[in-house]
């Protein structure tokens, strides 16, 4: 039977909260880790299923991880050409990120590979992929729609590219600039809005020469990599719900310990704060090389906004949290510019439009974003999509909401955020399982 929670009115959200580490991060870690000569630790790595299924492959891949604690991981890398032909397919789960990374990466071996994935991973483009990594000399098959799974036949010289990618994706970037890692020449990526850049500031950690500034990013084929420690600070992503969920529930005030605030990421801070919402950031430091500060937010009326399309990717998961925070506010809030929403682990548009409109708002969709309308919000059952942000988002509303909100097939949550209901329920949450 599928796992569901009912959700409701809590009490006001009270407490300090630490937050499981950033999942592109974690994902980056293990595979750059595996990928250097020697031994690096990784601390704060996020036990979440699609972060421990790439860590699984790597270990199919003939890498030495060690889990001395949770969220401790040991990686003895096995350098640039060390990588081991897999037994059979491997399973990237719920993990986009995860299977885009290992395309540019595996497209690069001189062994064939094949990557599957979960049910909605299986409906995901990868032309974005396979179409730049083909141009590079890669040989990777998918299905007629361009969906896995992905048969990577391996063994290939790749050339550099100079590309200018179509859509605004980290990725797709991050895809390609690890397949010019074993590229002839130079590799270099352009990007349509700069995205998030922590496999550039990554690689650069782990030695490797790149040259990199807001949507641009440029590297020569041939290096190697140094093993290094990695930090993962908590995932911004992650706080978002609680960030949102403090400030629509009276008399709330959260503190999100050591939060990751790469400006990649924090669109949605900016967006809540446009609309009135009252966060500080206190204690900041830099942890792995990132900046991280504890938030502090307290419950303070919000307002409706339009929000700046310059900011949508830099807040591109973020917006299931938005539309809630939205849902509470004073004055519509109107999102454009945002079609990337229908290909991520669900229609996150279709899916946030719908259930928003079954706790009675009105919701006006277009093809790249919405209207939301305001209200008062009552009970209901809401489908989740199977899609982890959905489901959380929905808890999020019915802290607010009049009747009784049941969230269904919520157990995709543990691929990013694993422990969120019990977290939750701690600070205040009405939310049973
Ligand atoms: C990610 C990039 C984003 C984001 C995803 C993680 C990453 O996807 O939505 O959750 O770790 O690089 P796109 O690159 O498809 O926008």
């Amino acid at each position: 039977m599928l796992q569901h929670w009912m959700a409701g009115t809590g009490r006001p959200l009270r407490g300090t909260l630490a937050i499981p580490g950033d999942k592109s991060v974690s994902h980056r870690a293990v595979m750059f880790a595996a990928l250097a000569d020697g031994v690096s630790t990784i601390d704060g790595f996020l036990e979440g299923e699609d972060t421990r299924a790439t860590a699984a492959i790597f270990s199919r891949l003939g890498v030495g991880i060690e889990m001395p604690s949770p969220s401790r991981r040991i990686v003895h890398g096995v350098g640039v050409d060390g990588l081991r032909a897999p037994d059979g397919p491997l399973d990237c789960g719920n993990a986009g990120t995860g299977m885009r990374l290992l395309a540019g990466l595996l497209a690069a071996q001189p062994f064939a590979s094949v990557l599957v994935g979960d049910e909605s991973l299986s409906k995901r483009p990868m032309r974005r992929v396979t179409e730049p990594l083909a141009r590079m000399g890669a040989r990777i098959d998918t299905r007629d729609d361009g969906t896995p799974p992905l048969r990577i036949h391996g063994g290939q010289a790749l050339a550099g590219i100079a590309y200018a990618l179509p859509v605004a994706s980290a990725q797709v970037k991050s895809a390609i600039l690890l397949a010019g890692l074993y590229a002839s020449g130079e590799t270099s990526v352009t990007e349509p809005h700069p995205t998030r850049d922590y496999t550039e500031r990554m690689l650069a950690a782990f030695g490797v020469e790149i040259d990199f500034s807001p949507g641009m990013a440029r590297l020569r084929g041939g290096q190697r990599l140094r093993a290094t420690d990695v930090a993962v600070p908590a995932d911004f992503s992650s706080a978002a719900f609680f960030l949102v969920a403090a400030s629509i529930v009276p008399g709330s005030e959260l503190r999100l310990r050591a939060v990751g605030l790469n400006p990649r990421r924090t669109g949605l801070l900016q967006a809540l704060r446009l609309m009135g919402a009252d966060i500080v950031e206190e204690n900041p430091a830099t942890h792995g090389g990132e900046p991280v500060a504890d938030l502090v937010v307290r419950h303070a009326p919000l307002r409706g906004i339009e929000v700046p399309e310059a900011l949508v990717p830099d807040m591109i998961d973020e917006f299931p949290a938005l539309f809630v925070a939205a849902a509470c506010a004073e004055g519509a809030t109107v999102v454009r510019g945002a079609a990337e929403l229908r290909v991520k682990e669900s229609d996150r548009l279709a899916a946030m439009a719908t259930g928003l409109r079954t706790l009675g708002l009105r919701v006006d969709e277009t093809p790249d974003g919405a209207t939301i309308h305001p209200g008062p919000l009552g009970g209901g059952t809401i489908a989740s999509h199977g899609d982890h942000r959905i489901a959380m988002a929905f808890a999020v509303a019915a802290q607010r909401a009049g009747g009784r909100v049941r969230v269904e097939d919520v157990a995709n949550v543990a691929t990013s955020f694993p422990g969120f209901d019990a977290l939750a329920r701690g600070c205040g949450f009405g939310l049973e399982s």
